[in-house]
């Protein structure tokens, strides 16, 4: 963990992956002040308001955190450029492969880039292409899922790369044993959002947190896809009425491209713009039966609030533990 710790200038290599509403100044900066290594969800702000929000993260630490910018979102140079004003030192490329130039911007101003690899080509391609880590998410995460298990991305792509690259692995990490077999694995460091969604310190609404600590992991259930044409990458979230309305939103949207009404590009922005405001009204307002409660399989594991640092002691005693025993 020591070399993880070391590229993110944090004490322990573990990172609060970003979440959409639930990453903002608070929940950052108590993460990075307790040792991990928290990162600002962009997702769909504007410059403005990522701006604004990363002065705010800076006034409450003075360790570092990172910056998450989803691929596609239409600004993405301009957020790179408030990104430069602030010096930020860690840029995360979510949401699909990072379009031409954008790791090139990151890099000129000084920041790494730590890209998400699907797959083990795509993860040397990326590293070729300027990447300085790799984040491998397996499909037990909460959010945006690829198809493929933590488990078997690991052991595809950490042999492979880790001896010679950092790689961060993400995705239904509940207790530090987990961490501990990653790390023997190779892994540099590991990505936990579900643990810490629902910590003191993080803003969601109190019935958000409930919902969590009331769910377990086989509530929280992948979206399914009903048009072929309309690849949309399926969300973890727990079972309700809005993963309902979820599938009647891509019948829409699957319409209003038959009429011709909206090219692809557009039809998968809808749906992303349905996904943060339903996550939204989830995370902000408390409606946990309409809103996006996303969360990942390690949810039936956080049972009560916990301080962050609470929750990164537990999580690095285990993991010192299961390496002292090994
Ligand atoms: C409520 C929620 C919102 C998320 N939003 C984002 C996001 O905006 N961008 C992103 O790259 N990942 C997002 N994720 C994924 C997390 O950053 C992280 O990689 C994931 O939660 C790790 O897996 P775990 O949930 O099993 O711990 C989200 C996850 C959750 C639970």
């Amino acid at each position: 963990m020591a070399r993880g710790a070391a590229f993110l200038g944090s004490e322990t290599a573990i990172l609060c992956g970003a979440m959409s509403w639930v990453s903002e100044r608070n929940l950052v900066s108590a993460i990075s002040n307790a040792g991990g290594f928290g990162v600002i969800a962009c997702g769909a702000m504007t410059p403005e308001l990522l701006d604004t929000e990363i002065a705010a993260t800076k006034a409450l630490t003075d360790k570092p955190f990172g910056v998450n910018l989803i691929t596609m979102h239409p600004a993405l140079f301009d957020l790179i450029a408030v990104c430069a004003k602030h010096k930020v030192s860690h840029v995360v490329l979510a949401g699909g492969l990072p379009p031409k130039g954008s790791v090139e911007a990151i890099k000129e101003t000084g920041a790494k880039v730590i890209c998400f690899a699907p797959t083990l080509a795509l993860g040397k391609k990326l590293l070729r292409s300027g990447a300085d880590a790799l984040v491998i998410e397996g499909s037990e995460a909460g959010g945006h899922i690829g198809p493929v298990s933590t488990s078997v991305l690991a052991q595809e792509i950490l042999p492979a790369l880790a001896a010679d690259n950092l790689v961060f692995v993400a995705g239904g990490i509940g207790r530090g044993e987990m961490i501990a077999s990653y790390l023997e694995m190779g892994a540099a460091g590991v990505q936990l959002g579900t643990r810490f969604a629902a910590a003191t310190e993080s803003i969601a609404h109190p019935d958000f947190k409930k919902a969590f600590f009331r769910a377990s992991a086989r509530e929280a259930v992948a979206s399914v896809q009903v048009d072929p044409r309309l690849p949309v990458i399926p969300v973890r979230a727990l079972k309700n009425k809005g993963t309902e309305e979820f599938t009647a939103k891509q019948v829409e949207v699957a319409k209003l491209l038959d009429a011709g009404e909206v090219d692809m590009g557009e039809a998968q922005l809808q749906i992303e713009h349905y996904w943060a405001g339903a996550l939204r009204r989830a995370v902000i307002e408390g409606d946990v039966e309409n809103g996006s409660v996303m969360a990942g399989q390690s949810v039936g594991m956080v049972s009560k609030e916990e301080p962050v640092a609470d929750i990164i002691a537990g999580l690095m005693g285990e993991c010192e533990a299961a390496l002292a025993r090994a």
